[in-house]
């Protein structure tokens, strides 16, 4: 199949969201493509990165390029993690297992989310030999919250990345207009539906109960009480790097290396969840500033193309997420699709930073773009 779409030249974001329109149910579609309200932070997000322009310099030797970052200790062939990405049944069959697979195969991190289609035990054993990160929603059941982050730790997850701008959903419209809940029809229940914890909560099994059990998974999947404090359960549960995602202010992430956190990223949820509010882009020099390269900073919301991640390593990411344009490759082609989408960015990546005169990502700064409008 993956022959077919190169073909049909499949080759850039719009491409790939066209590709998946045609595979999934309208529905999933939207479920996936839209952002909340009027969608003003979604536009923003990849409006913000037309306002940076790259000042390419030449004559400098570009015959050979390393694409490689270093995070944690690990060394990673590209400047590229897979994002977490909730209830991937929706986009593929496979969902989380055939994304695993692609991440192995090209060598990228995937972050598995807590409202992954299938447990992260089944996550892990597609992905064995790659870098796996496990991404919390904190429940408000927090044994469930100490359990999930000790079934990851056993199961080789390398990081807990917990985020934080979901106290609730945000409102999106396209769904509510078709009524439409992945969570509550179960498609993010595979770490739930496994954990001891969770099931020892149920009256019934989920085979018995299935609307009961969902029930309780959507009244504990959130927990919009939790503080900055409340890190230190988290700290005295797992000697893992903690990484928070959805930090938009400077002041946040100066309270994240108070709170002795190991990384941030920096993100709008992809304009899902507050809209109205700033481009993640607009938040992350200052971001980057205020961790002064204490901790890793790591971007996402609105990476497209090659030029897009230049830009978010000139203003001090240190690699960045792959959204959407990863569950559109799942959508269109399973495994395959979600690699060709990797392999396409990661030439676009290896161009644009040979075009900008660069050799290393590693030479990326932010004396290579300039503001413009
Ligand atoms: C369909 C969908 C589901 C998502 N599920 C989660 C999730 O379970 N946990 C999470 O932290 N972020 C989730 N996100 C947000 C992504 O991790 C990431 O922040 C976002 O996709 C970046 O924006 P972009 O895709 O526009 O680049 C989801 C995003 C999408 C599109």
């Amino acid at each position: 199949m993956a022959n077919d779409l190169l073909k049909k030249r499949v080759i850039n974001f719009t491409d790939w969201e066209q590709e998946a329109e045609k595979r999934i149910t309208p529905h999933a579609f939207t479920y996936i493509k839209s952002g909340a309200g009027n969608e003003e932070t979604l536009r923003a997000n990849e409006e913000a990165f037309y306002r940076w322009k790259i000042r390419p310099r030449f004559l400098k030797d570009v015959s050979e390029r390393n694409l490689s970052i270093t995070l944690f200790g690990k060394k990673h062939p590209t400047p590229f993690i897979l994002a977490p990405i909730g209830m991937q049944g929706i986009a593929h069959p496979e969902g989380e297992k055939a994304t695993a697979k692609a991440a192995q195969n090209m060598n990228v991190p995937f972050i598995a989310s807590s409202v992954s289609t299938y447990s992260l035990e089944e996550i892990a054993h597609e992905s064995v030999d790659n870098s796996r990160w496990f991404q919390l929603y904190w429940s408000k059941d927090w044994e469930i919250t100490s359990s999930f982050v000790k079934r990851a730790e056993q199961a080789g997850y390398e990081a807990i990345v917990v985020t934080i701008d979901t106290a609730l959903l945000g409102i999106r419209q396209g769904d509510l207009t078709h009524g439409y809940s992945p969570l509550k029809l179960g498609e993010g229940a595979g770490n739930y539906f496994s954990d001891p914890v969770f099931l020892s909560r149920l009256n019934e099994s989920p085979a018995a109960n299935i609307e009961a059990a969902l029930k309780e998974l959507v009244n504990v999947v959130y927990e919009p009480s939790l503080s900055w404090e409340d890190l230190s359960f988290l700290r005295k549960h797992t000697n893992l790097p903690i990484l928070l995602k959805g930090i938009l202010h400077p002041e946040d992430a100066r309270l994240a290396l108070e709170h002795s956190v190991d990384g941030v990223i920096v993100s709008n949820h992809g304009g899902r969840q507050l809209d109205g509010c700033i481009a993640a882009l607009d938040a992350l020099e200052e971001v980057a500033k205020a961790v002064g390269g204490k901790i890793p900073v790591l971007f996402d919301s609105g990476i497209r193309r090659g030029p897009d991640v230049i830009k978010a390593l000139a203003l001090g990411a240190d690699a960045v997420l792959i959204g959407r344009p990863y569950i559109y490759g799942l959508a269109a082609d399973g495994q395959m699709g979600v690699e060709q989408v990797l392999l396409n960015l990661g030439a676009d990546v290896d161009a644009s930073l040979a075009l900008s005169g660069l050799s290393s990502i590693k030479h990326i700064s932010p004396e290579i773009i300039v503001k413009k409008g």
